[in-house]
């Protein structure tokens, strides 16, 4: 054991572990200062309960933090914030050597659990009404869906004023210390919490907001995640007006915004991109923003942010061995049903004999939840009747904008 458990307050300890070496999270996810598997043990004068467990590759570390203060045997309660195998996986070791410890979760959590440990366990489901005295000390439950699995519930020790949100409020880091002080600067601290909010609280703004309420409602010194930083009162303020600005629902055009990224081989992609953006301003009376990108010479992080801010989005696309091209592919891996789902999109695009592209491209969108109309194809260089089509293509694809369904 590398350092010992940690007294946080008059009834919480932190038995976590750390992860200074790790470099990606969840495999999307750069961790440039590692991370920790946050746990913590509340005693009361009666009863103790683990909050949160750790990643399986930390079992052996973190039953020895929680074996520094008292045996395992002796634990009343397991309660889990939320059963990713990273906050769950040494769960199984601990009921290995306490059968009696009541696993407490949400009624999803449980049946996550079920489904990990593949084992009977003795379980407790965690409600909004639920409260476990611990003896001068008691904990109460709140469910909190999304945030950002639908097992989340926060976990309250009102007489410490300490709030477990588990990744709510995460910001990766796994040197020394456990606070936002001890993060390099003060501006590392604020973006790896932005890192962390957007790449795991992001597709949940309504949920985050609906949780920010809920604190807000709730006298709270300490804030103990389940990664990185415990957040401490000289913080909290600070990371729930983050958080507020953060989950701030897009503000909605004054017009539309189209983004159209295109991949044209010889340019006939490209004329076709020129007349549906004409016949997409003809059917707004100009009143539309469109904006184009060739993905050879626009990065993809652009054009996944401006599809992100877009009202509706249309791909261009050549065909190339019976397919679309890899800058395309790499467009719609980047976006997903939770974030980017129910936009307005469709694709179009020139193509030599076999002309798969379009219809890939369609079949994906479908696929992200999109709202999609048929696209539209032309064999090479698209002639002046074929323009007109692409022109009659942008008012179609425009009135499929308009309407509200
Ligand atoms: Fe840190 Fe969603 O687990």
């Amino acid at each position: 054991m590398t350092f010992p458990p940690i007294k946080l307050t008059k009834h919480v300890f932190f038995v976590g572990v750390k992860d200074p070496d790790l470099r990606v999270f969840d495999i999307i996810m750069e961790t440039k200062f590692g991370t920790t598997y946050n746990a913590y043990l509340v005693k009361g004068s009666e009863k103790a309960a683990l909050i949160d467990a750790a990643k399986a590759d930390f079992t052996e570390e973190h039953i020895a933090r929680i074996e520094a203060i008292m045996p395992i045997e002796k634990i009343d309660y397991l309660i889990l914030n939320h059963t990713e195998p990273d906050h769950s996986g040494s769960a199984k070791k601990l009921l290995e050597i306490n059968p009696n410890m009541t696993i407490v979760a949400s009624a999803p959590g449980l049946s996550n659990l079920k489904a990990i440990l593949n084992q009977a366990f003795p379980s407790l489901r965690a409600t909004n009404e639920l409260v476990l005295p611990l003896g001068g000390a008691e904990l109460r439950f709140f469910i909190q869906p999304n945030l950002h699995w639908p097992d989340t519930i926060f976990t309250y020790l009102p007489q410490d004023q300490v709030l477990f949100t588990c990744d709510f409020f995460g910001a990766h880091y796994g040197l020394t210390g456990l606070y936002p002080h001890d993060f390099p600067s003060e501006a590392d601290f604020t973006s790896s919490l932005e890192h962390y909010f957007v790449s795991i609280m992001a597709p949940f703004k309504v949920d985050v907001q609906r949780a920010l309420d809920l604190i807000d409602t709730l006298d709270v010194k300490l804030v103990a995640t389940s990664h990185g930083a415990i957040i401490d009162e000289a913080h909290v303020d600070k990371v729930k007006r983050y958080y507020r600005e953060w989950s701030q629902p897009h503000p909605k055009h004054s017009i539309p915004l189209v983004v159209i990224p295109i991949a044209s081989a010889y340019g006939y992609t490209a004329k076709i991109a020129d007349k549906v953006e004409e016949g997409l301003k003809q059917a707004y009376s100009g009143a539309i923003n469109v904006e184009k990108y060739d993905v050879v010479t626009t990065s993809l992080e652009r054009i996944v942010e401006r599809i992100g801010e877009a009202d509706a989005f249309l791909i261009g696309s050549t065909t190339i061995l019976k397919d679309t091209v890899k800058p395309i592919w790499d467009i719609l891996s980047s976006l997903n049903p939770e974030i980017h789902g129910r936009k307005k999109a469709s694709a179009f695009g020139s193509y030599g004999w076999s002309g798969e592209a379009v219809n890939h491209i369609i079949e994906r969108l479908k696929q992200l939840k999109m709202q999609t109309i048929e696209g539209l194809r032309i064999r090479f260089n698209p002639s002046n009747d074929e323009q007109d089509q692409a022109v009659a293509f942008g008012r179609s694809f425009a009135e499929f904008l308009k309407n509200n369904d």
